[in-house]
C-alpha cells in the first residue's frame, strides 16, 4: 500500500479531529496507509521520526474533540528553527529526510498561511507531494470561503456576547468583547450579528470615538440601558497604533485595545464598561456542526486527491462545493472582511456602527 503522513500545524482549532478522521476513513477505499505525524514538522525532525500508523480503532469517537489528537505547533518553522541558546538554525534538511525515513508517498498538512507556506517550500526542496486542508479561527485564507475552525470561534463569541448581554442588561453597562481573528475581522463581524452587538469593530475599518460614543449615547437617551460591543484583537487606535504586548519570550502578541476603548468610552459618556478578553477559549472548545462536515469533507477530498495524485494542491469551498486550487493560489491571496461585502451591508443595514464607511 501506499503510504501516506498527516499532520496539523499552526494554532489549534475546532475540526482538526474531524479532518483526521475523514483522512484515515477514507483511505481504507484507496489500501492508503495512513500516518500520524505528531507535533506538525517537529515529528519528522525527531529520531526516530514520531509518527504512528492510525487505524479506524485510533480515529474512533474523536470527532466531537477539540484540539488535535495529533499535537501542533506554531513557532517551530524548520527553515529558522529556534534553538535553545536563541540562535535561529536552518533545520529543513531533517524534515524532508524524515519523510523519505517513513516511506511516505505524500503528505497531508492541515494549515493556515503559514503553515502552507512553509510546508510548500519544504515539498518544493525536498521534493515532496504535498496536500493541503485549510484550518484557521481567522478565516484569512485565500481561494476558500470557509476553513475548518472558524465556524466553532464565531459559535464561541456569539456564545460568550449572549452572556455578556445579561450583565449588560442588569447593570446598564456598555460590555465590550474582544474576539481573536489575528489581522482580519471575519469573526468580530459574523459574532457580532449573530449576537446582536451594537457596535461591530474591525481592523479593514477605521472608527470614530466620537461615532462610537454617539451611537451608545443615543441609545440610552432612548431609554435602552445597554449596549453590547464586539472588538476584533487587531483593531488600531484612532491615531492608527496597533495595541500590543510583548510577553516574556519576547513574542509581540495582540491584546487589549477593548479595554483601551472602554476606559474612553466611558470617560467620554459616563456610561459604565467591562471588557472581556475572549482568547483562546475560541479555539479550544468541541467543534460546531458545520466544522465536522467541513472537516469530514476535506478529509475525504484531501485522501481523493492524493490518489489522483494532484499534489501541490488544496482542498477549498467554493460556491457550496469542495474544489482542488493550488497551494500558491491560496498562500498568496490574503483574505480580509470585504468592506462592501454582505455581511457588511447587513451589520449596516441593521443599524450597527461599524466604522467609518459610506452607506
Ligand atoms: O491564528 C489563530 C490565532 O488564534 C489568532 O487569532 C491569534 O492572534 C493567534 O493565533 C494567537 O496565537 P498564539 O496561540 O500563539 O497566542
Amino acid at each position: 500500500p501506499k503510504r501516506v503522513g498527516i499532520l496539523t500545524s499552526g494554532g489549534d482549532c475546532g475540526g482538526l479531529n474531524a479532518v483526521t478522521r475523514a483522512v484515515v476513513r477514507r483511505a481504507r477505499d484507496y489500501d492508503i496507509e495512513i500516518y500520524g505525524i505528531k507535533d506538525s514538522t517537529q515529528g519528522l525532525m525527531n529520531r526516530p521520526v514520531d509518527a504512528e500508523l492510525l487505524d479506524i480503532k485510533k480515529v474512533s469517537g474523536i470527532l466531537r474533540y477539540g484540539g488535535t489528537i495529533l499535537g501542533t505547533i506554531n513557532k517551530g518553522n524548520p527553515f529558522a528553527f529556534p534553538m535553545p541558546d536563541g540562535s535561529l538554525v536552518d533545520r529543513s534538511d531533517e524534515v524532508i529526510e524524515g519523510y523519505k525515513q517513513l516511506g511516505l508517498d505524500a503528505l497531508i498538512v492541515v494549515g493556515g498561511d503559514g503553515s502552507l507556506a512553509i510546508l510548500r517550500k519544504l515539498a518544493q526542496k525536498g521534493n515532496l507531494n504535498l496536500v493541503a486542508v485549510p484550518k484557521t479561527i481567522d478565516n484569512d485564507l485565500g481561494a476558500t470561503e470557509y476553513s475548518v475552525g472558524f465556524n466553532t470561534a464565531v459559535d464561541v463569541a456569539v456564545e460568550a456576547l449572549d452572556r455578556l448581554t445579561y450583565t449588560a442588561i442588569s447593570h446598564s453597562r456598555v460590555m465590550i468583547l474582544e474576539v481573536m481573528g489575528r489581522d482580519a475581522g471575519h469573526i468580530a463581524v459574523s459574532a457580532g450579528i449573530a449576537g446582536g452587538a451594537h457596535v461591530i469593530l474591525i481592523p479593514e475599518i477605521p472608527y470614530s470615538m466620537e461615532k462610537i460614543c454617539k451611537t451608545l449615547s443615543e441609545r440610552r437617551d432612548r431609554g435602552i440601558n445597554f449596549s453590547t460591543m464586539v472588538v476584533a484583537e487587531a483593531v488600531k487606535t484612532e491615531t492608527g497604533e496597533a495595541v500590543k504586548y510583548t510577553n516574556s519570550l519576547g513574542q509581540s502578541l495582540y491584546g487589549g485595545i477593548a479595554q483601551y476603548l472602554g476606559d474612553q468610552i466611558s470617560t467620554s459618556t459616563g456610561i459604565e464598561t467591562r471588557v472581556t478578553t475572549l482568547g483562546h477559549v475560541q479555539r479550544g472548545s468541541k467543534p460546531s456542526a458545520l466544522d465536522r462536515v467541513l472537516g469530514a469533507a476535506f478529509g475525504v477530498s484531501a485522501v481523493d486527491l492524493i490518489a489522483q495524485e494532484k499534489f501541490d494542491h488544496m482542498v477549498a469551498w467554493q460556491n457550496r462545493h469542495i474544489v482542488a486550487v493550488p497551494i500558491m493560489e491560496a498562500i498568496s491571496q490574503y483574505r480580509a472582511v470585504e468592506t462592501d461585502g454582505g455581511l457588511i451591508k447587513t451589520a449596516i443595514g441593521l443599524g450597527t456602527y461599524v466604522g467609518e464607511i459610506d452607506r
